[in-house]
């Protein structure tokens, strides 16, 4: 009995001392992890491995919103976890300033691509998504010095006004035919789809042929939409049936791609051989590219994707511009007259020019005011850090994802008087302003700003001045249905757009 007890107690004795190595082992490794888990911006405190998704689908909420809450909550700086990616939300003008701008070279860099977007731009063979460095490097001054700079873009003013005219004869034929009704992003869209087509492929292409591609590039933004798999790697093997459907996209978007690069590159060897060619297009540019550190020339395939993310990038943005601005002129009539008066004023009865534009003021304010407020991506594209840093005292990883959230620091109270009012007057007045290009100081970014600022801002530029003077000088805009108020909810497709996609009545001035 003895024996026994004395036994029990040496086993009581043994499990006691296992019991405390254990938790002084597990409290060791738990303390030695959590030294060396970086000391994060705050968030919500998430699930192991999916992180803050199921609370954000619970919220039942759109993304942004829940992003707003966040905000909300926990300030200028937050982390998020979406699933296995950390997506830290910086949504301060200061901050924003500090990184892209005094550290710009640091947070220059993009994040691993996803399965899809791999596919899709050739893995990392576009400016948007190149890794910060020589491939980047080559793509970018490309784009920026051959086909993008002041004088490039006049090449193509012809392009602009026939575009724009059509534009003013679709919008007539589609009033006569509906009341005065039209809609506004489909046609703004149409046009601005057309222009920059024929500055990428150096020809004009026919209407059959345009609505093709459009398509194909519909396809290939659907492609694109995230998607339950990026976040959560781990379900990948589970959704064959859509990378199926994805390679059947790429497949078809370059097979219909390649006869128009092959097409343009018979125009360059035998001069005059298409009529309707002109002089000079972006693929001129890519042909003979030199890319730092790499011999051959770019592939077919890589040529199809620098084509698309050209096409992509000025469309959906520059139209989603189109249907906020004309929405606001409609909700505020007092701005459509000044701008209607500017108008008449600077050029009496002819046509608007786009060499008029320099000197409209107003115009300028107007399309100012309209991207602070509705800045077509919520988030500028997502930027990650080239080596391990610190932002506002927090660590910043590599691997995360840092997100610019361009929607509320063009709303900041701190920033901006009654940032919710749509008022043009503010940068007339004098009393504000803001660098759009931020190197004085952020307090909107619609184009980012920094090493990554938009390079087609020169172009969206002169395509919205030219396309609200023309819109304007043409037709009066008024709700449809009458005096009703317009709906201003977003929703989130492409960009950030009108829930209610706008439709408007027209009346022709004269
Ligand atoms: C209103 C129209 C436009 C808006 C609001 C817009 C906005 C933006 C934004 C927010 C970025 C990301 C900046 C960053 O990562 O910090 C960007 C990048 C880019 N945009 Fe635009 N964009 C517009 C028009 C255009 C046009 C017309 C083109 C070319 C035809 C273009 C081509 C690009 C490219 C290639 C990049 C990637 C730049 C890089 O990563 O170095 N965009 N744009």
């Amino acid at each position: 009995m003895a024996v026994l007890s004395s036994i029990s107690s040496l086993v009581s004795y043994y499990r006691l001392f296992f019991t405390f190595m254990a938790f002084f082992f597990s409290g060791l490794i738990f303390l030695s992890s959590r030294s060396k888990r970086p000391n994060l911006p705050p968030g919500p405190r998430g699930w192991p491995l999916v992180g803050n998704l199921f609370q954000f689908v619970r919220s039942g909420k759109p993304f942004f919103e829940y992003i707003e809450d966040l905000r909300a909550k926990y300030g200028p700086i937050f982390t998020v976890k979406m699933g296995t990616r950390t997506l830290i939300v910086v949504s301060d003008g200061k901050l924003a300033h500090e990184a892209l701008i005094e550290r710009g070279a640091l947070f220059a860099n993009r994040p691993p691509e996803t399965p899809t977007r791999a596919i899709f731009s050739c893995n990392k063979s576009t400016v948007n998504a190149a890794v910060y460095g020589p491939m980047w490097r080559s793509l970018r001054r490309n784009m920026v010095q051959n086909m993008l700079n002041t004088s490039k873009i006049k090449v193509f003013r012809n392009v602009r006004e026939a575009a724009m005219d059509k534009l003013i004869d679709r919008l007539k034929t589609e009033a006569e035919s509906n009341n005065g009704v039209v809609h506004v992003l489909k046609n703004a869209r149409f046009a601005f789809f057309c222009i920059l087509l024929t500055m990428c492929f150096g020809s004009e292409m026919s209407e059959e042929a345009t609505e093709k591609m459009d398509q194909i590039m519909k396809s290939v933004l659907i492609s694109l939409e995230p998607k339950i798999d990026d976040y959560l790697p781990i379900l990948y093997p589970f959704f064959s049936k859509k990378r199926k459907r994805v390679l059947e996209v790429r497949r078809e978007q370059v097979n219909y791609m390649v006869p128009l690069i092959e097409k343009r590159r018979e125009v360059l060897q035998n001069p005059g051989s298409d009529k309707k060619a002109i002089s000079f297009s972006y693929l001129d540019t890519l042909f003979d590219l030199e890319i730092e550190g790499r011999k051959q020339s770019l592939t077919n395939e890589e040529l199809v994707t620098l084509c698309s993310e050209f096409l992509n990038g000025g469309t959906d943005t520059t139209a989603t511009a189109v249907e906020w601005g004309i929405a606001q002129l409609i909700a505020n009539p007092d701005v459509q007259s000044k701008l209607y008066e500017e108008i008449k004023s600077t050029v009496g009865n002819r046509k608007v020019d786009e060499k008029d534009i320099e000197n409209m003021v107003y115009l300028q304010a107007v399309l100012k005011e309209l991207l602070r407020k509705h800045p077509p991506t919520y988030f500028v594209l997502t930027h990650a850090t080239l080596e391990p840093t610190k932002l506002a005292g927090y660590d910043i990883p590599t691997n995360a994802n840092v997100e610019f959230f361009s929607h509320a620091i063009g709303e900041d109270p701190k920033l901006w008087t009654n940032p919710e009012k749509f008022d043009p007057d503010r940068f007339i007045s004098g009393k504000e302003d803001a660098d759009i290009t931020g190197v004085t100081g952020v307090k909107m970014i619609p184009f980012g700003v920094g090493r990554r600022i938009c390079p087609g801002l020169g172009l969206a530029t002169v395509h919205l001045q030219l396309m609200f003077a023309r819109m304007v000088q043409e037709f009066e805009w008024t709700a449809y249905p009458k005096d009703s108020k317009l709906d201003f909810t977003w929703n989130l497709e492409f960009t950030v757009v009108m829930k209610n996609h706008l439709r408007a009545m027209i009346r022709p001035r004269v």
